[in-house]
């Protein structure tokens, strides 16, 4: 019989998890046990297995018991900023003028350090509120506003991504940064996180139309520097931002170029949007393994465009998930999947229910390259994981009942669950989020 340490429990329920890609592998793509325990300690997965086999050799250890609820890999957040949480939902406008109008005066607020880390620790709240452990997050062009977001996702142990926004044109003067001033704070940020923990650095030029040349040539630099970091930018997200590109960068043939030419591609680079990407573009994404960020919610809100989910699967592009917070419109990636099943709707398309999850876990979890530490419930795995409630409501219940398989019920789910389904939320075999009693 195995022996577990004093602090190793159990945690009981339906479990769910993912091996491969359910659109390619429609065999082995997962697993589901009706009555599985999870072992947990110092922070990992260490067994898991049906209750009938594992219980009998778990009488020494506590089981937390969620047997009427579902459990799966905590969800992950390919692309968000944590600063425009409080801009949320604001009305109206498209991205160059949302982003002068909302988005840069609201930024313009974490110059201040104790606001900085006010709503960097409301933000890490509301993630494991939605059920989502992990997330590539933009912080703001002042270096403090990264700093005391990795301060506040190490004291609770959460495996972030973050940067500081490199920023040396189109903004307000007040919220410019320079060449190599960006440079050397962002090495700086770098050298202090990048593997702190579970902290991991992207280094964060905005977009091509807030850098400078001189500035988008440091991205590059650093990038080359620091070659195990993310880097993460948005990419041909707005018809209006593409003419601002196409204007400025003559010498470039499309958008991508752009950053190419800079040295910005690889498998560790993060593009959100991608939504006006010519052929040329689409094959050289994928020649060098770069990872477009698709964004539902996002790119309904602003109006951006419909990001073409089967398109770009069919030429077996690498493609992650991303809320977007503020232009998203839900912190939840189960509202923010609902949202992406709709752009493929008005597309003609469909994603599938049991993609749609493979996507929240696994899914971004390979595209972040992190699949051996997070994105499963497997043995050696960090235990990230969410509880959730399918009956969370009545209508969610009623519609249940009517519900056959697996697939159907995680349908219901994300369309009807809301933040009430997240019964709980674990990171690194803490419970850190657990739904008030109703
Ligand atoms: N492009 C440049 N900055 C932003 C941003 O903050 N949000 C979105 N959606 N697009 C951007
Ligand atoms: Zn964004």
């Amino acid at each position: 019989m195995t022996a577990y340490s004093a602090s190793a429990f159990g945690v009981r329920g339906a479990l769910l998890t993912f091996y491969e890609d359910p659109d390619q592998f429609t065999e082995q793509a997962y697993r589901y046990l009706e009555d599985g325990v999870l072992v947990i300690d110092a922070g990992k997965i260490i067994s898991v297995g049906p209750s009938k086999e594992l219980l009998p050799t778990l009488s020494a250890i506590p089981i937390h018991d969620y047997r009427e609820y579902l459990i799966t890999a905590g969800f992950i957040d390919a692309h968000c900023h944590y600063p425009q949480l409080q801009m949320i939902a604001s009305h109206g406008k498209q991205l160059l003028d949302w982003l002068y109008d909302y988005i840069f005066p609201c930024e313009r607020q974490f110059e201040n350090t104790e606001h900085a880390s006010r709503i960097s620790e409301q933000f890490l709240a509301e993630l494991v509120r939605q059920g989502t452990t992990s997330a590539a997050v933009f912080a703001t062009v002042h270096p403090q506003s990264v700093e005391v977001f990795f301060e506040a996702a190490h004291r609770l142990n959460m495996r972030m991504i973050c940067g500081k926004v490199m920023m040396d044109t189109l903004a307000p003067e007040w919220l410019r940064d320079q060449p190599e001033q960006s440079y050397f704070e962002s090495r700086a940020l770098i050298e202090k996180w990048h593997g702190t923990g579970r902290q991991l650095y992207a280094i964060t030029p905005r977009f091509a139309l807030s850098s400078s040349d001189q500035q988008l040539a440091l991205a590059g630099t650093l990038k080359a520097e620091f070659p195990d970091c993310y880097l993460q930018t948005h990419l041909s997200e707005n018809l209006e931002e593409l003419a601002a590109i196409k204007q400025r960068f003559t010498q470039h043939c499309d958008y991508l170029d752009v950053y190419d030419h800079f040295g910005l591609l690889g498998s560790r680079s993060l593009f959100a949007h991608g939504i006006h990407l010519n052929d040329r573009e689409r094959k050289r994404l994928k020649q060098t393994d770069s990872k477009l960020v698709f964004c539902p919610s996002s790119n309904l809100f602003l109006g951006s465009g419909l990001f073409n989910f089967q398109g770009l699967q069919a030429e077996d592009l690498n493609f992650a998930v991303g809320t977007d917070i503020g232009a998203g419109t839900s912190l939840s990636l189960l509202a923010t999947l609902a949202e992406g099943y709709k752009v493929a709707q008005l597309q003609g398309q469909s994603i599938s229910p049991l993609k749609s999850l493979y996507l929240a876990t696994l899914g971004n979890a390979r595209a972040l390259g992190l699949d051996t530490k997070i994105g499963m419930l497997k043995p050696g795995h960090e235990a990230d994981f969410v509880v959730l409630d399918l009956h969370a409501n009545p209508l969610l219940a009623l519609r249940q009942k009517q519900a056959g398989s697996l697939s159907e019920r995680l349908f219901a789910l994300m369309f009807l669950g809301g933040e009430h389904a997240i019964k709980a939320t674990y990171v690194a075999g803490k419970c850190l989020y657990q739904k008030p009693d109703s």
